[in-house]
């Protein structure tokens, strides 16, 4: 089964006739929890586990789409015009291939209000923000879940990306992924907080779906990655149900860190942490000791995401000036 096969399933026979001319749409960037780290399918993008994650409320990506008389297509990112052979264009033409009805071209301008900084997953919010632009170009009306799906096939953790809150993205069994997609979960915890400290904001050494893939072939360690990540979710789950900032803080370090573990112990070894992210922890470690409720959680980078609630915004910044608070 190939993406085309799935786009079929999900638009049947709808009429590809675009509405409007050009639309835009906003979708927020999202930080996982519990991770999604390894796929079973590598095509559909489609995970080995469940994920959990938290949404960054109103930064994410603005994407705008029109279709242009032209050749090619264009891509903007934050105002300015990529080259056709850049990644970014490369990954967004073979996206939009899937959908060109009538051989159209399209002019996408990307607009991020988050640092364009490595890890931060502005891949996510980006194709989520795309298709829900498609889907109002061409009046789909496609639900939440055919459209998280819509998502997925362009990154994984985009599938994340269409609510406000956390997202729980059910991995699924079937292998066209029909059942793989994400929903929000009711529990709303206004006090949350996310703290974004960059500690180095150039590019990463190996993207995420390199370093997954090579995770799940060379890693010892990865058998055990299942078994933790269902454990973390009975227990991300009960803290969130109740309002329990500690047990959310200590399981989303501990998976965070269990899912470097795995990579450390790929070959070659992928550490993305360097010097100034393990000072990092260890600071946020003597400060918890001396009594401060913050936590954090890592991705396929060297930054952290800092965990902790609002009553603590002022003295986090107080230890960490450079962070950027996501209200
Ligand atoms: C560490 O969603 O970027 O951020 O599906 O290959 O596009 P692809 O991977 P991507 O991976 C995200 C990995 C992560 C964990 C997470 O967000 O759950």
């Amino acid at each position: 089964m190939n993406k085309s096969d799935v786009i079929n399933l999900i638009l049947k026979d709808r009429k590809n006739t675009p509405k409007t001319h050009s639309t835009a749409k906003f979708a927020p960037s999202n930080i996982a929890l519990i991770k999604y780290w390894g796929k079973r399918d590598n095509i559909l993008n489609l995970p080995m586990t469940d994920s959990l994650s938290l949404s960054l409320g109103n930064k994410g990506a603005t994407t705008s789409i029109e279709i242009i008389d032209k050749e090619n297509d264009e891509f903007y990112l934050n105002n300015e015009i990529q080259n056709a052979d850049s990644p970014f264009s490369l990954r967004l033409s073979a996206y939009l291939d899937l959908f060109r009805f009538k051989e159209e071209h399209y002019r996408v301008r990307t607009q991020l209000n988050i640092p364009l900084a490595a890890g931060l997953a502005s891949s996510a919010c980006g194709f989520a923000a795309l298709v829900l632009a498609l889907n109002d170009l061409y009046a789909w009306e496609l639900s939440l879940s055919e459209l998280s799906i819509l998502a997925r096939l362009g990154s994984g953790s985009a599938c994340r990306s269409l609510y406000k809150g956390f997202a729980w993205w059910q991995k699924g069994i079937h292998a066209n992924g029909m059942d793989s997609y994400a929903i929000p979960l009711e529990t709303e915890w206004p006090e949350l907080r996310i703290g974004l400290l960059i500690v180095d904001g150039s590019k990463k050494l190996i993207d995420s779906r390199s370093a997954m893939e090579r995770t799940v072939k060379t890693s010892q360690l990865y058998a055990m990655w299942a078994h933790q990540v269902a454990h973390d979710f009975i227990v991300l789950n009960e803290a969130i149900l109740d309002k329990d900032f500690v047990r959310l803080g200590e399981v989303s370090e501990h998976n965070a860190l269990s899912m470097h573990a795995t990579m450390i112990s790929a070959w070659p070894p992928i550490v993305y942490s360097n010097a100034d992210t393990v000072n990092a922890m260890h600071a946020i470690w003597e400060l918890r000791k001396q009594g401060l409720e913050l936590y954090f959680t890592q991705d396929a980078g060297p930054n952290l995401k800092l965990l902790f609630l609002e009553k603590d915004s002022a003295v986090v910044k107080e230890h960490f000036p450079g962070v950027e608070i996501i209200d």
